[in-house]
């Protein structure tokens, strides 16, 4: 089965359907993700927070993101794959493209910001590699930020967003992530554009939407921001289950003879 191609994607899309993305890391996850009908899997910077338990996106390295590509890619065959561009990969912003690309197997990469990467982001479409924007809360930016709050809350920062996002695609992105911004802003850079936005934590209108795969699974307990919705409550259950695997061992009625081999 081949990968699903942007040009497939962005047919979907002008067919009316919202794009589904979720991030992951790995190849079993990736398998589960395929099964369940997603369009895109990022492979997202998030990957410091939930996988290696950094407070921030920030010290992900673009090998550590390769390296997770490469999990993915080898878990399923069909989503269209998207690599995260780390905090610093960006003064290469071309070469980082291309070694996710050819090291990763992505079929696209994404990359936070407005202006000041359009220029990154005119480079690497040329040079064949599809790219999707990233604007909003820019978790990479979090010092600047100072938090991981709503964004563009002002008429400025709203016309600010809104232009960044014509710019991106002018400078040929093929879709655009909207993360933590107003619904009403999020609705009108949608109509505003012609690619799709996918959204978190940015409303219901956005041409599709995106979380991260351990928070729409309730892998953390402690993670309950306003625009997550959790779908299961993993924490609970791989603690139930580890527990009565701890218990059995303890007792010893695990292994049982039906999980034993006599000869
Ligand atoms: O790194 C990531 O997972 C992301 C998504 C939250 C959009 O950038």
């Amino acid at each position: 089965m081949k990968r699903l191609s942007t040009t497939q994607l962005l047919k979907r899309r002008a067919q009316g359907e919202r794009l589904v993305m979720v991030t992951c890391y790995d190849a079993t996850f990736a398998r589960l993700v395929e099964r369940a009908g997603a369009d895109m899997i990022l492979i997202g910077d998030s990957l410091g927070v939930v996988i290696q338990g950094h407070e921030h996106t920030i010290p992900v390295t673009l090998d550590e993101v390769i390296y997770h590509c490469r999990a993915v890619a080898r878990g399923c065959a069909q989503p269209h794959l998207v690599g995260d561009l780390p905090f610093g990969s960006y003064q290469e912003a071309l070469r980082s493209a291309m070694r996710l690309m050819k090291e990763g197997g992505v079929q696209s990469v994404k990359l936070e910001g407005g202006e000041r990467v359009v220029e990154s982001v005119a480079r690497i479409t040329a040079a064949g590699v599809p790219v999707v924007g990233h604007l909003g809360l820019t978790p990479q930016s979090v010092h600047q930020l100072g938090g991981y709050g709503l964004q563009a809350r002002t008429e400025a920062a709203a016309a600010r967003l809104l232009a960044d996002a014509v710019a991106l695609q002018e400078a040929g992105a093929f879709a655009l992530v909207l993360e933590g911004i107003p619904a009403p802003l999020a609705a009108q850079v949608t109509a505003r554009l012609s690619i799709p936005t996918i959204g978190i934590g940015a409303g219901p209108e956005c041409g599709g939407q995106v979380l991260v795969l351990y928070d729409l699974l309730g892998l953390d307990e402690r993670f309950t921001p306003k625009f997550l919705k959790k779908y299961d409550d993993l924490s609970t259950r791989v603690t139930g289950a580890v527990s009565r695997y701890a218990a059995e061992v303890r007792e010893g009625s695990f292994p049982g003879p039906e999980h034993t081999r006599q000869g």
